[in-house]
């Protein structure tokens, strides 16, 4: 185990962008190598916690002290902390490998509050996190936050983190909204470390988006049709305003069918019926291809 754990936080803008699916897919990459990882629901809706956990198990882990808002109570009321007291206790896998869980817990909202109007709550945050002994017991630390409407968690997540992951859409919406965030000066982003990464990209049709994020295709000058090349423009031109500022993965994952999303968590299945053998076969292997090169360039940059 490496002294200090690698920590990767994911933020955005606009809201459903992936961060849930992109966080825990890399959770579960890391853990199929025997990485030690802590997956930090940094969410007060608890969005990946419930993909994750039955209700009742949820509940239960709840009732016995065990999430970040335990966590941050317990330090702020300088009782001695260690983050293995606040974990889940039942196992949390994907595809069987497991890993450990941080809750955000029902009071995340009011403790977030009372940290944000601490004297210094970005060296706070780490300090909880850090006496807790998350260097000791991990390898990997990924955070999944909300977006940016609220920014102290934004911030905070970004202050703790060694790696920033930004999931958006190839859209004008999803990029102006990216680009006015990263100007942001409460967050202080680390622009060496912090990687855009287009997702849920359309790669059926020749669409802008999927020129605009496979910039080879638009080279060999393809014969467009003008609306398209006028939406291209337009995206381009934001596009190449948030690149001058942060950086982009060379890469992107793409729009899944149903059948294709994955890791496969218990709810969702009844959709599987609906497609032949055959293809749920083609589309799960487009897929896995996909899913695991956008992996190992995450994988690179931490
Ligand atoms: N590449 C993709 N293809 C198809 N569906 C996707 C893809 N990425 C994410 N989704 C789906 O889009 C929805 C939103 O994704 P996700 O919950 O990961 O976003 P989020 O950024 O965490 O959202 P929130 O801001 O609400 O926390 C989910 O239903 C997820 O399964
Ligand atoms: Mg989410």
């Amino acid at each position: 185990m490496s002294s200090l754990a690698k920590r990767v936080s994911f933020i955005s803008a606009p809201g459903g962008v992936g961060k849930t699916k992109l966080a825990l897919l890399l959770t579960g990459y890391l853990a199929k190598q025997n990485k030690k990882v802590l997956f930090i629901d940094l969410d007060p809706t608890a969005g990946a916690s419930l993909l994750l956990l039955d209700e009742t198990i949820f509940e239960n882990e709840i009732e016995k002290g065990h999430s970040l808002a335990d966590l941050i109570d317990d330090y702020m009321d300088n009782k001695s902390i260690d983050i293995r007291d606040y974990i889940i206790e039942e196992p949390v896998y994907i595809y069987n490998y497991p890993f450990e869980l941080l809750l955000p817990g029902e009071k995340l909202m009011d403790l977030m509050d009372r940290l944000w109007n601490s004297v210094e709550p970005g060296n706070i945050f780490k300090e909880i996190l850090e006496k807790s002994g998350i260097n000791a017991y991990y390898d990997y630390v990924v955070i999944d936050t909300i977006p940016f409407f609220i920014p102290k968690y934004t911030a905070l997540s970004i202050y703790v983190s060694s790696t920033v992951f930004i999931p958006l859409r190839p859209s004008l919406v999803d990029l102006k909204r990216t680009l006015i965030m990263v100007k942001n000066r409460i967050l202080k982003l680390n622009t060496e470390q912090t990687y855009c990464i287009f997702n849920q990209v359309p790669t059926r049709v020749q669409s802008a988006e999927y020129i605009l994020v496979n910039r080879k295709v638009l080279n060999r000058n393809l014969d467009l049709p003008k609306s398209t090349i006028e939406e291209y423009a337009l995206l381009e031109k934001y596009y190449d305003k948030l690149a001058s500022r942060v950086r982009f993965l060379p890469i992107f994952l793409k729009y899944l069918l149903a059948i294709e999303r994955f890791p496969p968590f218990r709810r969702g299945f009844k959709k599987l019926e609906l497609y032949s053998e055959q293809l749920i076969k083609d589309e799960k292997e487009i897929a896995r291809k996909n899913v695991s090169e956008v992996l190992e360039e995450m994988i690179k940059v931490l």
